[in-house]
């Protein structure tokens, strides 16, 4: 039921994308207004979600840790497993960010018998990092769009993509390695009888529509080319604040501009989030350091303490009648 929900909600955004591609007034509203509306919208969005984030108390150090922490001089401690200052902290951050470290420890479980017999499962790292990385290159290639002159980096970042030049317009790396980490993360959802339990609408039309903006993308660049002279105009339009309706830059342009606003709308409160909240995750920007300093909470309300001895103080006398041991007679 939840595919289909998502499968509806995408093939109702490609209609309306259709709709708009036929009417000159909602093409201006798509390409004149809605790309500040929803620019606003993520940047605005996902600064409010991490300052609430960074806001929420923190009051226990409660880093996750999977080494020897520092300790006496001749304990081998593990800084990366277990850091204790910024820098390991920082090194296994990067690990995390650019390697997706952490998921590499994936493991499966069957029950074999009467056991739960664990194994290694690094489909979901290997297809994942596949995954986030064809989506930055692409990101950044889309840069030649915004920019002009076109800056040396991005044209030799298209170059490398395109490196075996297999067909023309050449076919990029980084759209065979998305499409392959979409599809993989798809039927993994669908096809893991548990991960298809647990899965929400959301996890469906998160996949769904990135699916539809790269696949929309790659019609444009092999099927149905999109004047690309045109498409620069707009953009370059956009950022200079001169926004104009484009002509003949095809239907399949809405709609792969339908997909992509709707993303940034809906990106601020969904779990893609998780693209900014990485950094603000306790369990990993926090140093162990615990046995090195003493933390004290620093919303600990102020608390009247009774200790033991003013306790015996107040009590001796009827601890004394019921036979309680006391320290001082
Ligand atoms: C989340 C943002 C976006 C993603 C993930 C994305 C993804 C893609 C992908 C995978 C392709 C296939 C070819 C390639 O890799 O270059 C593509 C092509 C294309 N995209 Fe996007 N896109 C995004 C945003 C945009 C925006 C904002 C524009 C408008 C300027 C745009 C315009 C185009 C055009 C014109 C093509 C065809 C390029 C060609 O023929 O070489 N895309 N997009």
């Amino acid at each position: 039921m939840n595919l289909i929900a998502a499968l509806i909600a995408v093939l109702i955004l490609t209609l309306s994308a259709l709709g708009i591609a036929f009417s000159a007034t909602l093409s201006f509203l798509l390409t004149a207004i809605l790309p500040y509306a929803a620019f606003t919208v993520f940047i605005g969005g996902f600064i409010y979600r991490i300052v609430k984030w960074a806001k929420a108390p923190v009051p226990f150090r409660i880093t996750t840790t999977c080494g020897q922490q520092t300790s006496l001089p001749w304990i081998k401690n593990n800084p990366l497993e277990s850091p204790s200052n910024v820098w390991s902290v920082m090194g296994r951050m990067a690990l995390e960010l650019f390697l997706f470290r952490s998921l590499f420890r994936n493991t499966d479980v069957a029950i074999v018998g009467q056991r739960p017999v664990y194994g290694s499962a690094k489909w979901l790292w290997f297809f994942g990092l596949l995954f986030h990385w064809s989506l930055l290159i692409i990101v950044l290639r889309h840069l030649r769009f915004f920019i002009e002159p076109i800056t040396p980096w991005i044209k030799s970042l298209s170059t490398i993509d395109g490196f075996f030049e297999i067909g023309v317009p050449t076919l990029y790396l980084s759209d065979v390695a998305i499409v392959a980490g979409l599809t993989f993360l798809f039927l993994r959802r669908m096809t893991v009888p548990r991960l298809r339990y647990i899965s929400l609408v959301t996890d469906y039309f998160a996949l769904l529509l990135l699916l539809g903006i790269v696949t929309t993308g790659l019609l444009m660049r092999h099927f149905f080319p999109a004047d690309l002279l045109h498409v620069k105009n707009l953009a370059l339009g956009w950022v200079t604040f001169a926004p104009a309706a484009p002509k003949g830059v095809g239907t399949v342009f809405y709609i792969h501009l339908s997909f992509v606003f709707t993303l940034l709308v809906w990106f601020p409160s969904s779990k893609l989030m998780h693209m900014g909240g990485i950094f603000l995750s306790p369990t990993r920007n926090l140093a162990n350091d615990n046995r090195m300093k003493r933390h004290l909470n620093p919303w600990n309300a102020p608390v009247k303490v009774h200790t033991y001895e003013e306790y015996e103080e107040e009590f001796r006398d009827k601890m004394k009648l019921a036979g309680l041991p006391v320290e001082k007679e």
